[in-house]
């Protein structure tokens, strides 16, 4: 397996992992929230895995986008649908859907009451979710790969 490969590979199970944080983290501030319950330890480590896995993400993502992907570093033409996809707008949504959920802890943390804690992880994470949902499903890779995708839409 080449470095690509590996890299891409990673990159599409963590997508998975990260869908499944974003429910998880989602569910508990919304319901933390609505109900006025407790801002308690598996709150706040919800959210830090959200945050883990989502570096994690932007991470393996600007390695392949300046170094491996043949979509963002080939001769390939920016008319071509998947290129401008990857060059410009899997980029700036996932960097933007990062930077909403890495702000949403931020003023989690400065918050001082439990309510205030749940409202701003509950809004911040749901539009990071909405923003990566959106962009993974206008090429069919909310659950797909490229490989699936680039069958049904080429
Ligand atoms: C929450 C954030 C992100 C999610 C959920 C996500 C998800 C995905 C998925 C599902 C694929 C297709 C993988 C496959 O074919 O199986 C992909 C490909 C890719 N992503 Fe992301 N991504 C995220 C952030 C980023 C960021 C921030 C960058 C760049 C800085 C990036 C760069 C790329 C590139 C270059 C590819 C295509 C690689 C190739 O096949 O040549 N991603 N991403």
């Amino acid at each position: 397996m080449d470095l690509h490969t590996l890299l891409n590979t990673l990159h599409s199970y963590n997508r998975y992992l990260i869908i499944v944080a974003l429910f998880w983290v989602i569910f508990r501030s919304w319901s933390g929230w609505m109900g006025k319950k407790q801002y308690v330890k598996t709150d706040n480590t919800a959210s830090l895995v959200l945050l883990i896995l989502a570096h994690t993400q932007l991470l393996l993502g600007l390695i392949q986008y300046f170094f491996t992907s043949a979509y963002t570093t080939g001769g390939m033409p920016i008319s071509d649908s998947w290129v401008r996809y990857f060059k410009m707008e899997h980029i700036s949504g996932m960097i933007l859907a990062v930077i909403l959920i890495q702000l949403g802890r931020t003023f989690t943390k400065k918050a001082q009451l439990p309510e205030q804690k749940h409202k701003k992880t509950a809004l911040y994470t749901t539009a990071a979710a909405i923003i990566i949902t959106a962009i993974l499903a206008m090429k069919g890779l909310f659950l797909g790969t490229l490989a699936t995708a680039s069958a049904v839409t080429q």
